[in-house]
């Protein structure tokens, strides 16, 4: 580890070795890691109260690891999962079992209660997410949530771009509608039962958005719904959605 700051826009470095560097370093580049506190991530992916004594958690991207020990500290059965052995290394003392992206078919099928991405997604391309959203679904439990947060532009002509670019997943700016990711999860053999958006910040011209994803044959929504007429109206597009009905458009797709 030399130190050195890397550039994103240097397509000759590879992204595992992208995030390896990250989180070998000494400290001086833990921007790109984030280290989300663990309230500013169960509540607004609506989890918080699922997260029990031996709830059996899937935390994908651990970053600097606050939430995933935070989980630990609740008595939960945590499993971390992240592209860099470096980052699991940090925290292979405190979890069950650690797991590298390039091995998430290998998850044990109907084992999680809970699956965590907050913060990833938006670092992987629609290929990647669609392979890791399809080899989770299997591994959660008949009733288990998959909560994943994604980014969105405000600018819809923004999103769901066909190519991404190498530099946009190093700098965590792949952005999707609602709508495609529902596509995505839908092509992924799963399904959305809870959306909402959970954050705004017109200073950057985007949203966070939060889905509940669960094995097809999930019955019943998983949480409350949000109690926003916006919210509630997401809520409705996806059902129409999973129905086969096209109103992606409505959501601000562009396909
Ligand atoms: C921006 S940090 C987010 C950390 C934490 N989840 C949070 O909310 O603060 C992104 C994390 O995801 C990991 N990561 C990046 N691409 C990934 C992938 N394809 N699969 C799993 N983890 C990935 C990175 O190594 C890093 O630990």
């Amino acid at each position: 580890m030399d130190g050195r700051a890397l550039d994103p826009s240097d397509n000759d470095l590879h992204i595992d070795d992208w995030w390896e560097h990250h989180h070998q370093g000494d400290g001086n580049y833990k921007l790109w890691l984030t280290g989300s506190r663990p309230e500013r991530v169960w509540y607004p992916l609506a989890i918080e109260s699922r997260l029990r004594r031996g709830t059996v958690v899937l935390n994908i991207g651990v970053g600097l690891g606050h939430c995933t020990r935070a989980l630990v500290q609740r008595g939960c059965t945590v499993h971390a999962l992240d592209i860099a052995p470096a980052a699991l290394a940090k925290i292979e003392n405190v979890v069950t079992k650690t797991w590298l992206a390039d091995n998430v078919s290998a998850l044990p099928a109907n084992t999680f209660d809970v699956a965590i991405s907050h913060l990833v997604a938006q670092h992987m391309s629609d290929e990647q997410l669609t392979s890791q959203i399809g080899a989770v679904i299997p591994a959660l439990k008949p009733d288990g949530v998959f909560a994943l947060q994604f980014g969105t532009a405000l600018d819809v002509r923004q999103n769901d771009l066909p190519t991404t670019a190498l530099e946009a997943l190093k700098m965590g700016s792949v952005v999707r509608s609602l709508g495609h990711v529902a596509r995505l999860v839908d092509a992924s053999g799963g399904q959305i039962v809870w959306a909402d958006r959970i954050g705004m910040f017109p200073e950057y011209g985007s949203a966070w958005y939060a889905v509940h994803i669960t094995r097809p044959d999930f019955p019943r929504p998983t949480t409350k719904r949000s109690g926003s007429v916006a919210g509630a109206l997401r809520f409705a597009m996806l059902r129409a959605l999973s129905a086969g009905n096209r109103l992606a458009s409505v959501l601000g797709s562009r396909r």
